[in-house]
């Protein structure tokens, strides 16, 4: 059986590995930061995923904003996963990996432009999740200057509350996202107007990181509603894209089995939606699939004593994993190398970023760390690389993903050469 967590000390004395590869040993060939992802556990993870809802015709589609590594994106491909894209450069990378593919590809968001939408029409996407009926308007303008057919869904705003971090909570009426339910049947109404369009679908979406099943099992009760009534008023609606956003269990010490997990939120959904014949669910994990996949190693620079506090400084910052800056986000962190008898300590792990709010972790109690240590920081396949940026002029890290014993770069650190090339004096 694969663990939840692929990161481990294989024994007592050994440093942590991912997989059969030792951390050690791999930031020594490829330096630090450094992201590393196992492939085993990306795959358990999708079979789970795909396994709890085989009692329905479904499609995996993995949102591609939380991890796009091409190397990544291909490995679920080869997989049979779909995708779901929020961007022109998401469906790129897909098109990248395979062309072929686009059918497997859901674009969501609430801003595509119509440079967007030919690439997607022309790519001959499976659906698109529209987000408001001037996005409708724009969509059937484009498809009928192409002559490409689209199918559409809608993604509905259910006005569910979901218990998250506030920045990633999307299903209440107060949200940017979707159409309010109430007003969806007038949208669709308009939509079968439209020669180019076929309402096959419905969407939502409610947050991320929610770790209960309820708010899923009550937006899927509105959702099936919906398809009810819009199959009444004559529209053949065959799918039901139910978002992403299942949690996972950042703090190591909390006890987490995803099976349980997929198995209670898939019995949420189906509850709800079995009963209706002839649908299909189309499903966006993201963070479930690649979050625990994943750790980013990180070398202590300096330890420092400010009066009471003692800050552990890495060569990994904010701009490389935002989380915990932007949502206080929880990561364990652990040492790559255990020294024996190591004393705990509490301290504050930060970068050297120039912002108070670069930390990985404050207050934590931790083994005593000196400079040169590695540590890793737990957790961060998803939302992690592809969250980062280049500030303070920081080349982002290399990623390496590890197949058992085998560890193969997948993206190359930057270089400087790479962050001035777009620019000119
Ligand atoms: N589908 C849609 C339309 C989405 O907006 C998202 C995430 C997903 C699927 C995938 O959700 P997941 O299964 O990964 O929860 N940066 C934040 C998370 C932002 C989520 C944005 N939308 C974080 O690091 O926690």
């Amino acid at each position: 059986m694969i663990s939840t967590r692929p990161f481990a000390h294989p024994d007592a004395r050994s440093p942590l590995f991912c997989d059969g590869v030792s951390l050690d040993t791999l930031t020594k060939n490829y330096g630090t930061p450094l992201y590393v992802y196992s492939e085993n556990q990306i795959l358990h993870r999708l079979r789970l995923f795909a396994g709890a809802f085989e009692s329905i015709p479904h499609l995996v589609c993995y949102s591609v904003k939380a991890n796009s590594a091409l190397a990544i994106l291909k490995l679920l491909d080869k997989n049979g996963a779909g995708f779901d894209i929020v961007s022109g450069g998401e469906l790129e990378r897909i098109l990248r990996v395979n062309k072929a593919s686009a059918q497997r590809v859901v674009f969501s968001g609430v801003g595509k432009t119509a440079a967007e939408i030919d690439l997607a029409l022309r790519s001959g996407i499976l659906i698109f999740n529209i987000e408001s009926a001037g996005e409708l308007d724009l969509l059937a303008e484009r498809a009928s200057k192409l002559r490409k057919r689209a199918r559409i869904a809608l993604r509905v705003n259910p006005d569910v509350f979901a218990e998250t971090h506030p920045y990633i909570s999307t299903g209440l009426r107060e949200h940017k996202f979707g159409v309010d339910i109430r007003q969806a049947r007038a949208v669709y109404k308009s939509a079968a107007k439209q020669k180019y369009l076929d309402s096959s679908g419905v969407s939502v979406h409610i947050g991320s990181q929610i770790r209960s099943a309820d708010p899923f099992g009550a937006a899927a009760e509105r959702i099936a509603q919906l398809v009810r009534e819009l199959r009444a008023d004559g529209l053949p609606i065959q799918s039901v894209d139910v978002g992403g956003g299942l949690g996972i269990e950042y703090h190591s010490e909390h006890s987490f089995n995803p099976e349980d997990k997929i198995q209670q939120y898939a019995l949420a959904l189906l509850r709800k939606l079995r009963p209706i014949e002839n649908l299909r669910l189309l499903l966006e994990p993201g963070r479930f699939i690649v979050a625990q996949a994943g750790a980013l190693l990180t070398r202590v620079l300096y330890v420092k004593k400010n009066g009471e506090k003692t800050f552990v400084v890495t060569d990994a910052a904010m701009n490389d994993l935002i989380r915990p800056a932007l949502y206080q986000a929880h990561h364990d962190i652990v040492p790559v190398v255990r020294s024996k008898g190591a004393r705990k300590k509490v301290v504050d792990v930060v970068g050297p970023v120039c912002e108070s709010g670069d930390f990985f972790a404050r207050d934590r109690g931790l083994p005593e760390l000196k400079p040169g240590d590695l540590v890793a920081i737990l957790d961060a396949g998803a939302y992690g690389l592809s969250l980062s940026s280049n500030y303070n002029s920081r080349p982002r890290p290399a990623e390496v993903l590890v197949d058992g014993k085998r560890a193969r770069l997948i993206r190359r650190r930057e270089t400087m050469d790479d962050l001035l090339a777009p620019e000119q004096i």
